[in-house]
Order: C-alpha cells, then structure tokens, then sequence
C-alpha cells in the first residue's frame, strides 16, 4: 500500500471584490448584518467579460499548484474536479480542464458534493494512489457562484454568503513514512438534499417549464434555497463529530492538531468549533472574511493560503473538516 502526499497547491480568485456597503446597494441589506451573521466583509465575483468560468479558475489555481509540485502535467494520471457550478449541464469541468491544461488522454471525472466536494475529490485520489493505480493526480474545486445567485432582496438570505474562487492540489505517491494523507473519512443523509438546494433547471425542471409554471417570474426555482438555522444547527454537530473520528482513526487527540482548515461556511460555525475543541487562534485558519462561502474551493484555498503564510508546516498534522448540501460532510487527517 501506497501513500499519498501533497505535492504542491495552488489558488485563485477572480480580481473583482464586491463589499457588503456594493451588495446593500443592490438589494435590502448592511454591512453590520452580514458581518454579525457570517463574518463577511467581502467576496469575489466574477465580472462579465474577465474570461473567467468554473472550469478557467480551476485551470488557473492548477497551473499554480503544478508549477509548484515539480509534476509536469504530462504525468498527471487522472484529474478530480469538484464544484457545484459547473460551466455546463454536461459534460463536466474535469475535461475542461484536461483540454485547456493539454493533458493527455488520462481519466477525468467531476465530484458533485458540494462544501464537502473537495474532501470528497481528496479521498478519491487518495483511494487511486493508494493503491497504486494511478502516481500522480489532479484534484480541483472551483466555483462560480455569483453566475447562479439571485441579487435582489429576494435572495438575500443566500446570496450575501457566497463567492467564487478555485483551488487545487497535486497530489503523489510517497514512500510510506507516515508523512501525507493518514486518512479521510466521509458521510451523506439524503433526507435533508431539499434544506440545501438548487432544483432547477433540471430533468424535473427544464427551462421552459419553470418560465410556463412563473409567468410573472416569481418563485423561481432556478436561485438556491438554504434552511439557513437547519444547516447551522447540523453543521455544527457534523463537524464536530467527523474532526473527532478523523482523530481516533489516527489516535491523535484533539490538542495534536496544529492546523484544523474548516470549510469556510461561515466565520460563527468555525468559532464554535474552536471554542469547542478548544482550540487557539493560531491552530484555526479562517479567511471567509475576505472570499465568503466558496463551497468545493474553500478548503484548497485556504489551505494554499495558510502554506502560503508558512501556518502549515513540514511535520505538523493538519486537519480539513467540511459539511454541506446533501447533507455530506467529511473529514481529512494529514501529516505534512
Ligand atoms: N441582510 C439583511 N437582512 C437579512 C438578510 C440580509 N442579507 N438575509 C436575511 N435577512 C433577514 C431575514 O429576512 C429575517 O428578517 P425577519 O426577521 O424580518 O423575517 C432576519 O434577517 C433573520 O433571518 P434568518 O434567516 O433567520 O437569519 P439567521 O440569523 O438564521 O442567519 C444565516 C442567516 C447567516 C444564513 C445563518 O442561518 C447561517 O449562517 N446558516 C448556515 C449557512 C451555511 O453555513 N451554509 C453552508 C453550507 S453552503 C453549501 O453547502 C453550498
């Protein structure tokens, strides 16, 4: 059995930042109220005519994170790409990518799991390099939500939370020397898909169908909906108890983390689970303030972030802690 070890990471995010004081003059909001509730002050979108997409965000943080690996792209062996917004219906990101980065005839597959998704990409890569299948593998998450968000007071209650970005590791096969990823444990309760979702369109809701159903264009299916208390309530709990398994599964405790990267949901859910695991400022990496909730690109690029900050060090063990839609979440323990 193989182990698998990051080779190199990489982000980006889109240059256009839009402030709280920029959103309340689109929509019935303020600074105080999105600060107070999500620990936002500002996030990146996408601006029309900037060339960027899902699937060109992607390629961009992982031009980085190859550059950095050492790993020329002509030894990539499979390609995971992770989001929710995908440029297109079909087919997905990963080949998009595989085609602007001139990667060979190598596989490339998309993970649909949202917050969770780059955790989930993780541990499918994780799972391929372990056994020796594959050497040298591509995992990305990448996502364009304000293409997909409803700016108007309407909205609100999603729209101020979320904000585009990608990033991306690549990941290699290392001697086993308990260095790399130790493990990943990961979870979904298909009862709650609706609390946290996006209907259409869809095979249930095709386009001219949603415009028929709403001639006046209200309730439209095709904006987000979030249960914003439910999955507040659920994320706290879920998080905890994956850190938690991640940890026993290695037989660490909580004080042997010198890094816990949450998937950036929301700054409160993150404080609560530092204050419940007692944790310092400084074993907790935060930067939703500036990005907002990136869903599948939160964990890479703040994880680009704190190595790039040098919070992330040779023999420290990190722990990425994710839950979301579906509801999925999941968990990673690596030692760096
Ligand atoms: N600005 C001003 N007022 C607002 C806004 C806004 N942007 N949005 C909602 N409000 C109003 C509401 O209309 C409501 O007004 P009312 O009392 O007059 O009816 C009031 O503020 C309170 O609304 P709530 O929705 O009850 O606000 P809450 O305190 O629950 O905070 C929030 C909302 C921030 C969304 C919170 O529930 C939360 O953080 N939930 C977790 C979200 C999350 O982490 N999602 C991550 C997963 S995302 C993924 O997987 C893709």
């Amino acid at each position: 059995m193989y182990q698998t070890k990051i080779a190199g990471l990489g982000s980006y995010v889109p240059e256009n930042v839009v402030t709280n004081d920029d959103l309340s003059k689109v929509m019935d909001t303020n600074d105080a109220w999105i600060q107070e509730r999500t620990g936002i002050t500002e996030r990146r979108h996408i601006k029309k005519g900037d060339g960027n997409s899902t699937a060109v965000m992607g390629m961009k943080a992982a031009k980085v994170a190859l550059e950095r690996s050492g790993i020329s792209k002509d030894d990539i062996d499979l390609i995971v790409f992770a989001t929710l917004s995908p440029d297109y219906y079909f087919p997905g990101c990963g080949v998009q990518v595989q085609e602007m980065l001139d990667i060979h005839t190598c596989p490339a597959l998309d993970v649909r799991n949202q917050c969770s998704g780059f955790i989930y990409a993780l541990s499918v890569a994780d799972q391929f390099i372990k056994t020796g299948m594959y050497k040298n593998v591509l995992v990305i998450g990448s996502e364009n939500h304000s293409g997909g968000l409803d700016f108007t007071t309407r909205g609100r209650g999603v729209s101020v939370i979320f904000g585009d970005g990608a990033g991306a590791a690549v990941l290699t096969q290392s001697d086993h020397n308990g260095q790399g990823i130790l493990s990943t444990h990961l979870h979904s309760e298909g009862k709650h898909a609706l609390e946290l979702s996006l209907k259409g369109p869809s095979t249930m809701h095709w386009v001219p169908e949603i415009i028929a159903e709403n001639p006046q264009g209200d309730d439209i299916p095709y904006y987000p909906y979030m249960n914003g208390q439910f999955v507040f309530k659920n994320a706290v709990v879920r998080f905890s108890e994956v850190i938690m398994e991640g940890l026993q599964a290695n037989g660490l405790e909580v004080k042997d983390i010198d890094m816990l990267i949450p998937h950036q949901a929301n700054l409160r859910i993150s404080q609560f689970i530092q204050q419940k695991f007692k944790l310092e400022d400084d074993q907790v990496y935060n930067n939703i303030q500036k990005y907002g909730n990136t869903t599948a690109a939160s964990i890479p690029i703040a994880l680009t972030e704190a190595w790039e900050e040098g919070k992330v060090k040779e023999g420290d063990t990190v722990v990425l802690a994710a839950f979301g839609s579906g509801f999925t979440w999941a968990s990673a323990v690596i030692k760096w």
